[in-house]
């Protein structure tokens, strides 16, 4: 495979963002600011990160936007859909994420950007209201109502993209309506419950061969039907829940022991956040969402079951508290019982002050990004899920059978030598020998 036969990235990419939030409008807002060379894209590997080609004494490290062809900043075009009516200025105002300055800045083109009516039931999100909604006879007329604004805003852009930053649903299990896209439409039709708006949406874009990623835990495109879609469309697909702070630093640690055969017998995450997110999962149905997401990580890290003596045992407990005076700004505590030599007890203890849509943004960008250059590329836009992408994502998902990857330099490597194959490059291995010869 060379570059040759991946589609160029000319002409202008389309976001459409379900849920114009915290996450969401700070992503569009320093979208515009960095295009208008008023802040830098600090945490995007697209922008910012260079990748390695060839030996260590090639001294060859193009930035990665250099070396793949990605969408360019200035052509991308933002709309979304919300249950709220506030424009994304108005809403990024309500989240306050980024200061007054920046915003006021940035409000004639924030202004602009309106949402479109959501489709929504409130059985899925208990926590929220919202009244910027559409009606229809069943869930397959308002996915038709969906496909219906795909269609309208691809005939302003060249390529489109379509990414869920909306709350986090219940918990759903997949169920006999998920078995295949056939039952899936059935179950459309005739309101089967176990389909979310979440995935109204996602069968809404794959349909139309739009690749689709996911910010939020939901079971979403995580079923046999949409992935079985996802690939008949050539509609990329990705894991869910963006990995931005407890369980980014999870997935740097836990490695760290296990190489190390450092044993674990607890690990206690606890956080308060005061944003709408914090809210919506202060209910318990949406947190089990949540808490389901966040626990696997380790799980799959550790593997017990080959390490038994260290990891048999992990006491793993999360817990997410709504604590309004702090915003978006989180804070995590985690403290992590571990042991060494003759099983000799040792603690960690880590504060991560953090703010979560400042994290969650560039990972929102990077995703869209990478999504279309798969679409544009022809040994991946097939595979449904881009395993590649489980960088980004607290939950990866794989094909069938395989586990999923949730160690950080795992993944990073993964993605890197993904963008090397697709270019034609030699794999990195760091093996090393050829130094010595
Ligand atoms: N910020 C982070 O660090 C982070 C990390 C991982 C995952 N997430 C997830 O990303 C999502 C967004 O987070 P946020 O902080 O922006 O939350 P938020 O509450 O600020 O924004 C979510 C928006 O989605 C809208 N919405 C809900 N249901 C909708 C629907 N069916 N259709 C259209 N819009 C809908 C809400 O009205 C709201 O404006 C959440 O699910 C959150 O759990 C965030």
């Amino acid at each position: 495979m060379s570059k040759e036969n991946i589609a160029p990235a000319t002409g202008k990419l389309g976001v459409m963002v379900v849920g114009l939030g915290a996450v969401a409008t700070t992503m569009i807002a320093g979208v515009e600011a960095i295009r208008r060379g008023l802040a830098k894209p600090i945490g995007s590997l697209t922008q910012m990160g260079t990748i390695r080609l060839g030996k260590r004494t090639d001294n060859n490290t193009p930035l990665v936007k250099d070396f793949v062809p990605l969408a360019n900043l200035n052509d991308l075009v933002f709309t979304g859909w919300d249950i709220f009516e506030d424009n994304v200025y108005e809403s990024a105002a309500h989240a306050e994420v980024l200061d007054k300055e920046t915003l006021a800045k940035l409000k004639p083109y924030l202004e602009t950007i309106k949402p479109m009516p959501a489709v929504f039931d409130q059985h899925y999100v208990k926590r929220l209201h919202g009244t910027h909604v559409k009606t229809g006879k069943n869930k397959l007329d308002l996915a038709q109502q969906v496909m219906a604004d795909i269609q309208k805003f691809r005939k302003t852009v060249d390529r489109v993209v379509m990414i869920w930053c909306g709350s986090t649903e219940i918990f759903l299990e997949p169920s006999a309506v998920h078995e295949s896209i056939e039952a899936f439409e059935k179950g459309l039709e005739n309101n089967d419950p176990g389909i979310a708006p979440s995935q109204i949406y996602a069968y809404a874009a794959l349909k139309g061969g739009v690749p689709f990623a996911n910010g939020a835990p939901n079971l979403t495109v995580d079923t046999k039907a949409l992935l079985e879609l996802s690939r008949q469309t050539a509609a990329p697909v990705c894991g869910k829940d963006f990995k931005t702070g407890q369980t980014l630093m999870k997935t740097v640690l836990a490695p760290a022991f296990k190489a190390r055969l450092l044993g674990v017998s607890g690990w206690f995450s606890t956080n308060i956040l005061g944003n709408r997110d914090g809210e919506v999962l202060d209910e318990p149905q949406s947190f089990k969402t949540k808490e389901e997401s966040k626990l696997g990580s380790l799980e799959y890290i550790f593997q017990p079951e080959l390490y038994p003596d260290l990891y048999k045992d992990i006491y793993h407990k999360i817990r997410i508290n709504y604590y309004p005076p702090r915003g978006d700004q989180k804070e995590a505590w985690d403290n992590i019982d571990i042991f060494g030599w003759l099983g000799y007890p040792m603690q960690i203890k880590m504060n991560f002050l953090c703010r979560d849509s400042i994290l969650a943004a560039p990972i929102a960008l990077d995703l869209v990004l990478f999504l279309d250059l798969a679409k544009r590329t022809p040994e991946l836009r097939n595979l449904g899920v881009q395993e590649w992408l489980s960088f980004y994502l607290k939950s990866p998902q794989t094909t069938e059978g395989l586990y999923p990857e949730h160690d950080l330099f795992i993944q990073s490597m993964k993605l890197k030598n993904t963008l090397r194959h697709i270019m034609g490059q030699e794999l990195i291995t760091h093996l090393g020998l050829e130094y010595y010869d």
